[in-house]
């Protein structure tokens, strides 16, 4: 398989500098030895700089990479508390999040201004990282694949599916994120297959090179079995991002 495995730890609203110079000090050891799998490492924004100096200074380029947890619609302007695409980049990143369900739940983000936003990000030369998943309610249901299927298209309407090229999907169902419970590595596997297949039905290459990331309760004891998924290309890890320990071990599994 051509898709290089990826974990990506987004460590939401959590951190110091303290912090962040141990948890990267830690990551960047273990990445050493990680030659197989490609880490990315999305801080809060005031510490992006922080985070990027001490990347920089290791070495590691290509095999660990930052990324940011949202991104401003606008480029600039008087958009008081807005970060744009362009200052991402400029800053280091290479990766960013939309649509990640607490944006969607919390912030009131639509499928459109998601859909926007993918398309900002990739003009900025920034790979998106698309997050899509189903609150427990859609799942019991059994509108799990129309809530889906619903935001990736809102994405390859604006976007077109070329676009997918350069971008990430991550599957992260709701009900699954900070509650312990997490897919079954057969629920996942259904749910990622059908994005691919959606992917397929307009462009197979694209799909088969596509990266689809699972999220939710992603734990050291139950990566293994959930990356050995066939459409599961590695992990957006939240809480266990934030301890060095079980982070590289979840880099480990993969
Ligand atoms: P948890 O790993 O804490 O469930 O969070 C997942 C997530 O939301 C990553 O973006």
């Amino acid at each position: 398989m051509s898709r290089q495995p990826l974990v990506a730890g987004n460590w939401k609203l959590n951190g110091n500098r303290t912090m962040v110079r141990g948890l990267m000090d830690s990551i960047l050891d273990a990445a050493a030895e990680i030659d197989a799998t490609e880490i990315a490492v999305m801080p809060p924004y005031p510490f992006l700089g922080q985070v990027q100096e001490l990347m920089d200074s290791s070495g590691l380029g290509e095999r660990v990479r930052l990324g940011a947890q949202n991104v401003s619609l606008y480029d600039e302007g008087a958009y008081t508390g807005e970060v744009s695409a362009g200052m991402l980049a400029e800053t280091g990143c290479h990766y960013v999040l939309v649509g990640h369900s607490e944006r969607r739940a919390l912030f009131g983000e639509s499928d459109q201004q998601v859909a926007d936003k993918f398309v900002v990000a990739q003009r900025a030369g920034l790979q998106p990282v698309l997050c899509l998943g189903e609150t427990l309610e859609q799942r019991e249901d059994g509108i799990t694949e129309a809530v889906i299927g619903r935001q990736l298209e809102a994405a390859i309407t604006q976007a077109g599916v070329a676009a997918f090229a350069d971008a990430v999907v991550a599957y992260e169902p709701v009900w699954a994120i900070g509650t312990g419970r997490t897919a079954s590595p057969e629920q996942a596997q259904e749910v990622h297959a059908f994005i691919r297949r959606t992917i397929a039905d307009m462009d197979a290459k694209i799909a088969s090179c596509l990266r689809i990331l699972y999220g939710g309760s992603v734990k050291p004891d139950n990566a293994a079995e959930l990356f050995n998924q066939e459409d599961i290309d590695g992990g957006l890890i939240g809480g266990a991002a934030l301890k060095a320990t079980d982070f590289i071990s979840i880099c480990k599994a993969l």
